[in-house]
């Protein structure tokens, strides 16, 4: 990856502080026995900075403190090193913020607007939040349902934490979100394990292909955990796709003192077209005894009972409020009036439904609510775009998948509600 900031506040040196910081730990890799190369090699930090470290000539971010202290043969943690570079805290924490190899945004809205200009067809999710206007309408979606019905607030992430720190134990843990989106949820559920046993040893890794979302959740993250010891927050512009093409989040022998959780929060999960392929062939690079939690929509009747589903799943009959429908039919036709017309011709007439499709979901027992957008152009061209296909999932057959897949069930929680957050643990 390329790294895009790293601030480093030479300016505000505390020579004091940084030469006994600097002894710090020299003292601790010479009583583990590790040559500056090697503990250079292993922390990924170049034997230079090392030594100019160790000589209290150089200012570390927290990252490289952070670097230091997963190298678990020095015993060294956060709160062992931040009180010695009090001028880094004052300095504000460092911008990590990361941009995926290969990731080229103009060549994803040439690739939409073909899309949208084609004679129709299914718009994965990956588009749907691209530009700014789109995800700010996925924001007004986001903080509208909450406000209707306080879904965020209510997810038992304190549980979901402690749960996972029973799994974890004292080792140093990477919090990885996929489609973050703006990032809330990763951070309370941040915020619920710095509350378990210190040390602390927490990275926060927000990964979304929205530049405005991932812009926003790194500001909400950072602004949030700016304060606390032992946590440090990456931004990552990418594609989770290509997970395992980003070698800084998976498993290695040097990281191997550490656990990663896997997140996806809030439908991204279920708005993925092949579930099993996405679980088999992208969430790969994990040790055993990684996590992964799963936020997904539970089906509201059986799959084989059409009927049933058509009366009970609120999108499906139409029981949505209708200033929610609005907004979200903001957000799903406005791709289309931005990208699927030249500049200047008019505006398209556009029918919007949803429609339950039980044929195509590969996860035994669930179904699919597609949203369909008919476009009716001035010369009389009807185009038909599939815009979001999100999943509901049957509890115990999405279990049942998770587990032949290699992902064992640890915890489940659903508080009543038509959501569950599933916990997994990775055995290899
Ligand atoms: C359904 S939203 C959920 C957002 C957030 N997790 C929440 O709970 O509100 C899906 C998120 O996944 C992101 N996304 C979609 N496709 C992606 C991809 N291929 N790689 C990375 N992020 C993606 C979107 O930008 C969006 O933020």
């Amino acid at each position: 990856m390329t790294r895009l900031h790293a601030r480093i506040r030479e300016d505000q040196e505390t020579p004091g502080l940084l030469q006994k910081l600097g002894q710090v730990i020299r003292e601790r890799r010479e009583q583990a026995g590790l040559s500056r190369a090697a503990l250079a090699l292993r922390a990924g930090l170049s034997e230079s900075t090392l030594k100019n470290l160790e000589a209290g000539r150089h200012q570390p971010t927290r990252t490289t403190l952070m670097q230091l202290c997963s190298i678990h043969e020095l015993k060294l943690n956060m709160s062992d090193l931040l009180p010695l570079s009090a001028a880094e805290s004052e300095a504000g924490p460092p911008l990590n913020c990361w941009l995926a190899p290969g990731f080229d945004p103009i060549a994803m809205a040439q690739d939409l607007t073909t899309r949208l200009s084609g004679r129709g067809g299914h718009i994965e999710q990956t588009f749907l939040y691209l530009d700014t206007k789109s995800a700010a309408c996925w924001c007004a979606i986001v903080n509208h349902v909450e406000h209707l019905h306080g879904l965020r607030e209510s997810l038992p992430l304190r549980d979901v934490a402690s749960k996972i720190h029973e799994c974890v134990g004292s080792a140093g843990l990477d919090l990885i979100g996929l489609g973050c989106g703006d990032g809330r949820e990763e951070v309370r559920l941040a915020q619920f394990l710095l509350q378990q046993a210190e040390p602390h040893d927490l990275r926060l890794y927000l990964l979304d292909i929205s530049q405005p979302l991932l812009g926003f959740a790194y500001k909400h993250a950072a602004d949030t955990l700016a304060d606390r010891r032992g946590v440090a927050v990456f931004a990552i512009q990418g594609d989770f796709h290509r997970l395992p093409c980003y070698t800084q989040l998976l498993y290695t022998p040097q990281r191997a003192h550490r656990r990663r959780i896997v997140c996806m929060f809030g439908g991204t999960f279920g708005n993925l077209e092949n579930e099993i392929r996405f679980l088999r062939n992208s969430l790969v690079g994990f040790a055993p005894g990684d996590l992964l939690l799963l936020h997904v929509s539970l089906v509201h009747a059986p799959a084989d009972r059409p009927h049933e589903i058509m009366q009970r799943d609120p999108r499906l009959s139409g029981r949505i409020p209708p200033d929610l429908a609005q907004r979200e039919r903001e957000w799903l036709i406005g791709p289309i009036e931005r990208y699927a017309r030249p500049a200047g011709a008019p505006l398209c007439e556009q029918v919007i439904h949803c429609a339950l499709d039980t044929t195509s979901c590969t996860l035994p027992g669930s179904y699919a609510v597609e949203t369909i957008i008919t476009v009716k152009s001035a010369d009389g061209e009807v185009r038909r775009f599939s815009m979001e296909y999100i999943k509901r999932y049957d509890p115990h057959e999405l279990s049942n998948a998770l587990r032949q897949l290699g992902w064992e069930p640890i915890a489940a929680w659903t508080a009543g509600t038509p959501y569950l957050l599933g916990l997994f643990r990775w055995q290899g």
